[in-house]
């Protein structure tokens, strides 16, 4: 053959390889509203870095039939490129390829760019579109899944991990994605179940719609799987895009700082009068958070999962944070089983990966009662408590208004190594409510007033005089200092210019045991 034949052949070669499970299956695939593997890594990447692996590479099964069907690549296709001009590794399962089922090979390209991605410090991104193990394949399938799995827990904490669903994903589909450090779905067409409807009807009777059992808005607002819906998979791709830009490449690097033309020392004068007078009254945490980050720019995380807590990114003077923040608009901002989940797990995130974390607190406390308490909030609680306490990072709390109980100690108080701490005039720091004070210690007497009800009150007043504010825990050194709201902002950019160089460890140990 002379050169051009040889180029020739090569084009052949690598056009055959890119068709995936050829032309009807692709069709059929856009038919559903769904890309293929190599167009959602165009859409991923910036134009032009994609360089791929193991584009001929081939499944080895030669039962049932499968010596017959052999697509080049085999169902994922897998490189690296970059976002944002920063490296990525990526894989994408080709659901037109035996419906993206993972061959023993499938799982071999997986880990050669897992094992790239850990070597070279950069995250791994995964486009996931598919059945789970491949049958056919039986236990090479199982011991090529469990391989990935090692490999997600390996480089948990040490590069980012971030799963998008797209199609039905079942089985070891989704136990990798759950391994990882964000999953995002697409509304409508994209399912995340251990088996599919029909199995749950004949083992468990259950009639269940795809939807139903592990949808896109099901996973986002019930289990919590999912941490973002999408509306469309464009939609979905851009979201992994940005979550990107707020986390470093890996955990011995801090996040890209950005440019920032919001003034630092720009006023909040609106979350002055933000905080309603009556005590009982809800506000919206929300806009004291966008009153302060840089361009009102707030990237929220699982927003439909235990919305009585908000977690997400921003940047103050360019600085990527996590942002914590109870949520009076919902459920007073209780702390729950699910909001703790929630926010412990989004705590030992930035904590992996040095990303300092801001704390707004306003909460009644924990939730009490059976459902709770049979739940386990008890455990769940605690997730919480060991999240802030073992975490390092720069750690600054800002008390908006309540900070009651159990719920102040584990909201990234001085005592769990919060750094700097802070209270707006309207902080209520105290074991409990007034009113519930008030009930608890004046029972007796009350019975025996003239007027119960007007002589809890006063004792009610006077507990919340005496210990429901903030000057109690400033006296103590517990707060440092108390601040005018509208100063928020300026004093978190300048907080965390403070602790830019902190540094705190942990005693040296194999792993702590987060309840779990
Ligand atoms: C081999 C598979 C496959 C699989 C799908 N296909 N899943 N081939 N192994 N696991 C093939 C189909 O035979 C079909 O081939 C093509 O992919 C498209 O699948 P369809 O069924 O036509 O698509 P759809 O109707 O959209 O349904 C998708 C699906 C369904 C819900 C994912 O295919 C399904 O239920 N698959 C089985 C899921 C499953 O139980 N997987 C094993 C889980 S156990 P043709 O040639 O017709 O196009 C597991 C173990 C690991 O993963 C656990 C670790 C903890």
């Amino acid at each position: 053959m002379n050169s051009k034949e040889h180029l020739d052949k090569l084009a052949k070669r690598k056009a055959e390889a890119q068709l995936g499970g050829g032309q009807k299956r692709i069709d059929k695939q856009h038919s559903l509203g769904r890309m293929t593997a190599r167009e959602r890594i165009e859409t991923l990447l910036d134009p032009g870095t994609f360089e791929e692996f193991d584009m001929f590479k081939i499944h080895r099964c030669r039962e049932f039939g499968m010596g017959d069907t052999i697509f080049p690549g085999d169902g994922v296709v897998t490189g690296y490129g970059t976002v944002d001009g920063r490296l990525v590794y990526v894989y994408a399962q080709d659901f037109t390829v035996l419906g993206g089922s993972l061959s023993e090979t499938l799982s071999e390209k997986i880990c050669k760019v897992m094992d790239l991605a850990m070597k070279n410090g950069a995250p791994v991104i995964g486009l996931n579109d598919s059945g789970g193990a491949r049958i056919q394949e039986g236990i090479e399938s199982l011991a090529g899944y469990t391989e990935i799995f090692q490999r997600n827990v390996m480089s948990s904490g040490v590069v980012p991990q971030i799963s998008a669903i797209f199609g039905p994903c079942a089985g070891g589909a989704v136990y990798s994605p759950a391994l990882t450090d964000y999953i995002i779905m697409v509304k409508n067409n994209s399912y995340m179940f251990l088996t599919g409807p029909k199995v749950v009807k004949s083992v468990m009777y259950e009639d269940v719609t795809v939807e139903q059992l592990g949808g896109a808005d099901m996973h986002s607002s019930r289990s919590g799987v999912c941490d973002y819906a999408a509306e469309s998979e464009v939609d979905a791709i851009n979201y992994v895009k940005r979550l990107l830009s707020f986390v470093p490449q890996n955990n011995m690097e801090s996040p890209p700082p950005v440019p920032c033309e919001d003034p630092a020392n720009r006023n909040g004068a609106a979350l002055n009068e933000i905080i309603p007078e009556n005590p009982n009254a809800a506000y919206d945490m929300k806009k004291v958070i966008m009153e302060t980050v840089d361009n009102n720019d707030f990237f929220e995380v699982k927003a439909d999962f235990a919305p009585n807590i908000i977690v997400g990114f921003a940047r103050y003077n360019g600085v990527s944070v996590g942002i914590v923040a109870n949520q009076p608009a919902n459920l007073s901002g209780v702390l729950d089983i699910d909001s703790s989940i929630k926010g412990a797990r989004f705590v030992r995130f930035c904590d992996c990966f040095n990303i300092p974390v801001i704390t707004f607190v306003d909460v009644p406390g924990f939730m009490p009662g059976t459902v709770q308490e049979y739940g386990g909030v008890i455990r769940n609680g605690a997730k919480m408590l060991y999240a802030y306490a073992e975490a390092t990072i720069p750690k600054i709390t800002i008390i908006t208004r309540k900070a009651y109980g159990g719920a102040y100690c584990v909201m990234s108080s001085k005592h769990l190594r919060g750094d700097i701490n802070y209270s707006w005039p309207t902080g209520e720091i105290a074991v409990m409510g007034a009113k519930g004070a008030a009930e608890v210690l004046y029972a007796r007497q009350a019975k025996s007033a003239e007027n119960p009800a007007q002589f809890l009150a006063s004792k009610e007043k006077e507990y919340h005089d005496l210990v429901a504010n903030p000057y109690v825990a400033a006296q103590r050194g517990y707060i440092d200092d108390i601040i005018e709201p509208a100063a928020t902002r300026f004093k978190i950019i300048k907080a965390l210019k403070t602790l830019e160089n902190k540094r705190d460890t942990n005693p040296m140990k194999k792993h702590g045991n987060i309840p779990l």
